[in-house]
């Protein structure tokens, strides 16, 4: 099986083709990042020298890149992607260009060559928020962020192959990930690496917002079970049935570091801030998947490798993120 995945540089890609190339040791895996401010060669560094694996740095819009690329696989699973709902707020049109346009060069080229399957890497967020129940597949999709509409929009790019031209699309929208090499600008990464160095953790709003928490490896099952039994034209949630308040998780990710409550300040909401998102996936339960990890201790092994692997998460606070948290963090306290 040769597999173009694209965003494999950032934090689900770069833990799913580390999954795939240890579970399946035929298995041929092309990288195609475009190495944006989340992608990171370091994520990657243990298995560059795979035989089996081949990074190629470049931009999923780049059609005549992508098109000389997907002639020479089978499959391609689309995880590229700007996925940060703050940064969306800020500035949108580069979400708009790769969650949109990049998803439709994609799915041009594996419609020109055939391919056998084309999965796209989607999120609960294109539902919008829900105060009490679960999504479902069927369920309308209402996003509320410029991040979750150009998800959206690229979902429903996928439906429309599928249904125009039977391209063999399938589709996974799974909740919030968590896990080592997250990039820390997302809440459980920011919230750890701030406390480890005594750093303010700015809680959005009343902190009552509701998150399901999935643990990337239990994504990354999911998304290898679709791959292997999924059918085409089908949607797939991942959730990780792990809802908490933000409030919660903050003072749980304190209490494992040993730190005070004291460390956390409220800041005003995000803009069109989700109150709660959730869940029903029992349609790839019936695909035999289920999350297999813990989430206090998946979370607990998380806080250590960020305390193991400061020389990660350090540099990547000081370069470009503190440029764009200021502006952002000015935004909260508007
Ligand atoms: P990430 O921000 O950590 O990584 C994104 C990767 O895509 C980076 O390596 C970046 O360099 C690359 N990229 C960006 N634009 C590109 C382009 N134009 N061409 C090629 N590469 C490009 O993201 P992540 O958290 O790993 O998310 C991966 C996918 O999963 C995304 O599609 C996201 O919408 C989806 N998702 C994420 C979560 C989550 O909790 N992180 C939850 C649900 C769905
Ligand atoms: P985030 O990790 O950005 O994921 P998403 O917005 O895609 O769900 O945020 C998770 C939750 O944490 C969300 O409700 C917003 C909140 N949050 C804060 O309270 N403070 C922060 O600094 C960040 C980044 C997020």
């Amino acid at each position: 099986m040769k597999i173009l995945v694209t965003g494999g540089c950032g934090f689900i890609g770069s833990n799913f083709i580390r999954y795939i190339l240890k579970k399946y040791p035929s298995y041929k895996i092309i990288n195609l990042d475009k190495l944006t401010y989340a992608g990171n060669l370091e994520n990657l560094k243990d298995i560059e020298k795979n035989r089996n694996y081949k990074f190629i740095k470049g931009d999923i819009c780049n059609k005549e890149l992508v098109g000389k690329i997907a002639n020479n696989v089978d499959y391609i699973i689309n995880f590229a992607a700007e996925t940060h709902v703050d940064r969306s707020i800020l500035e949108a049109g580069s979400f708009i260009k790769t969650d949109v346009y990049g998803t439709h060069i994609l799915l041009e080229a594996a419609k020109k060559y055939h391919h056998k399957k084309y999965i796209q890497i989607s999120t609960d967020e294109v539902y919008g928020s829900i105060d009490k129940g679960s999504f479902t597949e069927e369920s309308r999709l209402k996003p509320n962020s410029p991040y979750s509409a150009s998800k959206t929009s690229a979902d429903l790019l996928c439906r429309s192959y599928f249904v125009t031209y039977g391209l063999p699309v399938m589709i996974t929208r799974s909740s919030n990930n968590y896990g080592p090499y997250q990039y820390p600008e997302k809440v459980i990464p920011l919230f750890i690496t701030n406390a480890i160095e005594n750093k303010p953790l700015p809680l959005y709003g009343d902190g009552k917002n509701v998150r399901d928490w999935l643990y990337v490896l239990d994504n990354c099952s999911g998304i290898d079970t679709v791959l292997h039994k999924g059918i085409a034209g089908e949607i797939y949630n991942i959730g990780g049935s792990n809802e908490i308040a933000n409030i919660g998780l903050t003072k749980t990710i304190l209490k494992i570091l040993n730190k005070p409550t004291s460390l956390i300040k409220p800041v005003a909401d995000r803009l069109g801030h989700d109150r709660r998102y959730s869940l029903k996936c029992n349609k790839l339960m019936k695909l035999g998947w289920k999350p297999k990890r813990k989430f206090e201790e998946t979370l607990r092994e998380t806080v250590e490798w960020y305390i193991d692997n400061k020389n990660w998460w350090k540099k990547l606070k000081d370069i470009d993120f503190n440029k764009y948290y200021k502006k952002q963090y000015k935004l909260s306290n508007e």
